[in-house]
């Protein structure tokens, strides 16, 4: 459903602060440094690249201390805020609200929260804080009863959302239960069907994250190896007016730019604000990929909300199921896969 599409947007928008975890690389408090695209690597852990003077425009950017829980903030600095929070408006329907450093997005269904900024979705999609659990609520379906999820989120744990008979425009038979998740070689329509770990290929087949070598045909980035990205190489129109295109694995290039703050770094690079050179956002390691595995495991055994949208983007937020319960190994596998967690050291 396109529900969940909407979300896993959201969920990456607001998942793209960073920090180091040693400063001894990276700029000091205080010290001048340069916004880069939001991805700010140039100051030391705990820091971020904040303008002086907030209500000037021509401001120079300095190395300042992230913005605390509860404290105004600005909803155009990027990574603004301590780790695991988002800057955030009091009112998510209303701009001009306030904004502070919110505690969001972060608990799936049956897990606890404060309100329903806490739940995936913030309360937009189909989850709702009720009596301090994330429960599935849907104005739009709640005269149907046989419903129970819109989408992997609505489902606790590691789960999908099984639909019957539901029509986009008629949902008078629909009914939706949660189930487990296809394993290798099973059905999938999203990357969230398939086993922690997996990816939807083409076909609607799972396969194992990184299974594919260089040249090989794929459909999404998640199928190559670590390294490789999935390409359009070719592309036919048929006479009837049909579209197919062709992609494969090929080896990720980072820009050479010696200015990355001002040229940036493109999909798969990012801008180390100290050296001004792109670095491979993440690492090409067998060490990650078995980090990561470490950490889904963690996660399953658990029974914590998680999907495979999450594999990059996982909340960091302390109160998170993953965070309280696999906090040693979701450290472990930022360190061993995303540079910018190493990239002052
Ligand atoms: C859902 O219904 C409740 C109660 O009728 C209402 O307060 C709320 O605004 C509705 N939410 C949406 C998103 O329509
Ligand atoms: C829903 O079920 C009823 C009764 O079984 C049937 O008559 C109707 O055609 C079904 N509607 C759809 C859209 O399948
Ligand atoms: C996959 O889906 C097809 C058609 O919907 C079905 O025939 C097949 O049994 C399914 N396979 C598995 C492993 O679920
Ligand atoms: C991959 O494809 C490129 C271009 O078609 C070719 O030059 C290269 O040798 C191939 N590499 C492998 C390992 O198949
Ligand atoms: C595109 O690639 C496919 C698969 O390799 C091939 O069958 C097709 O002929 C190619 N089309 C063009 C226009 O090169
Ligand atoms: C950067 O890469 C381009 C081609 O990708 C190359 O032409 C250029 O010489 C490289 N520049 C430096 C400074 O290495
Ligand atoms: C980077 O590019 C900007 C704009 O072209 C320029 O003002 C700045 O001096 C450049 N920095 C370096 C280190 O080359
Ligand atoms: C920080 O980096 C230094 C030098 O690379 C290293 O000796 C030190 O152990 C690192 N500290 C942490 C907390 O990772």
């Amino acid at each position: 459903m396109k529900l969940i599409l909407a979300l896993i947007i959201v969920i990456v928008l607001l998942i793209n602060s960073s920090h180091c975890f040693n400063d001894s690389k990276c700029f000091p408090l205080g010290h001048p440094c340069v916004q880069s695209y939001g991805i700010d690597i140039s100051c030391g852990y705990g820091l971020a690249c904040l303008p002086i003077d907030y209500n000037d425009e021509q401001s120079e950017y300095v190395c300042k201390p992230r913005i605390k829980l509860g404290e105004k903030c600005r909803e155009s600095y990027m990574g603004s805020c301590e780790v695991g929070l988002f800057c955030l408006p009091l009112d998510l329907d209303d701009d001009n609200s306030p904004y502070t450093c919110k505690a969001a997005n972060y608990a799936g269904a049956g897990e606890d929260c404060d309100s329903d900024f806490s739940c995936f979705g913030m309360g937009k999609f189909d989850l709702k804080c009720i009596d301090s659990k994330c429960a599935f609520s849907s104005n739009e379906t709640l005269e149907y009863e046989k419903i129970t999820c819109l989408s992997y989120l609505s489902c606790p744990g590691t789960q999908k959302c099984n639909f019957n008979n539901c029509y986009e425009n008629d949902l008078s038979n629909c009914s939706s239960t949660c189930g487990p998740l296809s394993s290798l070689g099973g059905n999938c329509s999203y990357d969230s069907d398939c086993f922690i770990g997996g990816v939807c290929s083409k076909d609607g087949i799972c396969l194992s994250r990184y299974s594919k070598k260089l040249n090989d045909s794929c459909h999404s980035n998640n199928e190559c190896d670590l390294g490789l990205s999935c390409e359009r190489y070719n592309e036919t129109y048929g006479e009837d007016g049909s579209y197919e295109e062709f992609r494969k694995c090929v080896e990720i290039e980072i820009p050479n730019t010696t200015n990355c703050t001002e040229d940036g770094c493109g999909e798969f690079g990012i801008c180390n604000g100290v050296t001004n050179i792109c670095q491979p956002a993440k690492k090409y390691t067998n060490e990650c990929k078995y980090a990561e595995r470490v950490r889904d495991i963690c996660i399953i055994s658990n029974k914590c909300s998680f999907s495979n949208e999450f594999v990059d983007f996982e909340s960091y937020n302390e109160n998170s199921c993953p965070m309280k319960k696999c906090r040693e190994e979701i450290i472990n596998a930022l360190i061993e896969c995303q540079t910018i967690y190493t990239a002052c050291d």
